[in-house]
């Protein structure tokens, strides 16, 4: 193996950068070249790539979002496309290809390495922490300290004016932010789309809260389980009670990584390119018990990641 090349694809994440260095630097460690892609899947089929060197990742490990740009590309989803993306491995000499991302963007290069064989070998970047195989995906831990700023600030003006906030966080189909971003800021119920919820259970606690002393309250909703417009709209017309509520958005996808996702992010990448050297053709390296490790790139999209529910039961016990 001589060349490979590198790309990241869907929502970016902080710690992708962090990524894509470590893929460079341990890439050129073991004597190879690499190509970097920009925008995804959309710049592998529009040749949009170039040479990286040691220099052209120096400067980007503190930076949040990614140097080579993302892009969610539907073109890519089609056998055109792809035949497109292919046309440029074999004009660029490319022999690997590692793709930072999420479970969309390992299903493209799951079909991709089906079509053409292309060794593939995918690093789980994405702030929603929805993908079997690692127990944490790069930008994850950066994300839930934010929404944990936003809980603390937001807690502040709802002590001081005995409130009720409900704060609405990423995640798409999964709870993971709202679930460990809840334990974190002591949020009074956490509502994730994993497991059923009740608006009468959800007032109860209110209620009981209130009774004994509780000058505020933090409900914290992951946007797969419902709105948090609707939720304060419900709370209000059972309970009379009023609510402020905010929604993150994507305030949670930007800033400086965290020391733990920069880690991560780095020994993930150099994983990434080591299996890629060994023979690996279709996997993905993901984190298990603090060791990096490989597992087929197909199991990280069949089926959905389970919420912990001891983690999920702790938080509603600690919260009472
Ligand atoms: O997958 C990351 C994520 O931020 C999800 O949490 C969210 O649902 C989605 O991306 C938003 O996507 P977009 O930036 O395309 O609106």
């Amino acid at each position: 193996m001589q060349r490979i090349a590198v790309l990241t694809s869907g929502g970016d994440s902080p710690g992708m950068n962090a990524a894509v260095r470590a893929v460079v630097r341990k890439a050129i460690y073991h004597g190879l070249e690499v190509i970097g892609i920009k925008r995804g899947f959309s710049g592998f089929i529009e040749a949009d790539m170039w040479p990286m060197d040691l220099s052209s990742v120096a400067d980007i490990i503190h930076r949040g979002g990614t140097i080579l740009r993302t892009a969610r590309s539907e073109e890519f989803k089609t056998p055109e496309g792809r035949g497109k993306a292919f046309a440029n491995v074999q004009r660029f000499g490319i022999q690997g290809l590692v793709v930072i991302g999420g479970d969309g963007s390992f299903r493209g290069a799951d079909i991709f390495n089906t079509e053409y064989n292309l060794p593939v070998i995918g690093v789980p970047g994405t702030i929603d922490n929805d993908i079997i195989g690692t127990e944490y995906s790069i930008g994850f831990d950066t994300a839930i300290n934010t929404v944990v700023d936003a809980i603390n600030k937001i807690r502040d003006t709802a002590t001081s004016h005995e409130r009720t906030f409900i704060l609405e966080v990423m995640g798409r189909e999964s709870g993971y932010i709202a679930l460990m971003a809840g334990l974190a800021g002591g949020a009074e119920s956490i509502l994730v789309p994993e497991l059923r919820y009740g608006i009468d259970e959800v007032c109860e606690k209110l209620i009981h809260g209130y009774k004994r002393g509780k000058l505020h309250s933090i409900i914290i909703i992951a946007e797969g389980a419902g709105s948090g417009l609707d939720v304060g709209k419900q709370i209000s017309e059972k309970i009379g009670l009023e609510t402020k509520v905010t929604i993150l958005g994507h305030l949670q996808r930007g800033g400086t990584p965290t020391a733990f996702d920069r880690i991560l992010a780095s020994r993930m990448g150099a994983k990434a390119v080591e299996i890629l050297v060994e023979g690996y053709r279709k996997h993905m390296v993901g984190m298990i018990a603090d060791k990096i490790v490989a597992s087929p790139l197909d199991a990280s999209f069949k089926g959905k990641k389970a919420i912990d529910l001891d983690i999920y039961n702790l938080a509603n016990i600690l919260s009472i």
